[in-house]
């Protein structure tokens, strides 16, 4: 499966997101990152609708909306409706999967279900047929920048392998502490679409960092 890297744009410079989004362009970077949250679900607030609006106005890729809400399905349509590509939200909110699921898909647009690094792999099964993918997070949502999970390389495993099983293609997204050596971990366990934020910011050779990102290492051993 192709290796995809989505920029998270909490690490982003915010008073010249114009330009911090052209740069993800100019780099050949995949995806926009655009994580919310609401101060209930996560201890902190980011941004929401009217950002999304404005990015959408400025760029055709592909925004890859993370919520992390208590009631992401109240909000499906105005995400939707203000740009996003894809929405994931996670089963941990107080939102009926199914529903949120089909509203999702609803609005012609791609639907992933994230799971929180204490939360097991088997808890998404009967929902991956739905899903076009599942978010495994690497850290605690909440804060950019902090230290990759080691524990979540197993569910990413257990998932990849019932996702072959059910004979499904869906893509297995990672998020948190992800740079050119977590990468490695997790694609070798089955994750393809890599979210980075302080890691691809920091870079001083952007287009290098997400490169060392979605090339697969293990293949030249
Ligand atoms: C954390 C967010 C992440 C965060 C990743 O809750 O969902 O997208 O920005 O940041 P890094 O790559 O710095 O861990
Ligand atoms: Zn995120």
């Amino acid at each position: 499966m192709k290796n995809y890297v989505s920029a998270s744009i909490l690490s982003a410079d915010m008073l010249n997101l114009e330009s911090e989004i052209k740069k993800l362009e100019q780099n050949s970077i995949d995806m926009v990152h655009f994580d919310v949250m609401d101060g209930v679900f996560v201890d902190n607030i980011t941004y929401g609708l009217p950002i999304l609006k404005s990015i959408r106005k400025i760029t055709d890729m592909c925004l890859d909306v993370h919520l992390m809400i208590i009631n992401p399905l109240k909000y499906i349509e105005g995400f939707a409706d203000f740009g996003a590509d894809i929405i994931t939200f996670h089963i941990e909110s107080e939102s009926d999967v199914m529903q949120t699921i089909n509203a999702i898909h609803k609005k012609g647009i791609k639907a992933a279900l994230a799971i929180k690094p204490m939360t097991p792999a088997e808890k998404v099964y009967e929902y991956l047929p739905y899903l076009d993918m599942v978010l495994v997070m690497t850290v605690e949502p909440g804060f950019g920048g902090q230290k990759f999970i080691e524990s979540t390389v197993e569910k990413i495993e257990k998932l990849k392998a019932k996702i072959k099983e059910l004979g499904l293609d869906t893509d297995i997204q990672v998020d948190g502490g992800i740079d050119d050596k977590t990468s490695v971990i997790v694609k070798n366990a089955g994750a393809n679409v890599l979210v980075s934020g302080s890691y691809l910011f920091k870079s001083e050779n952007m287009k290098n960092a997400a490169m060392m990102m979605r090339e697969d290492k293990c293949s030249i051993k």
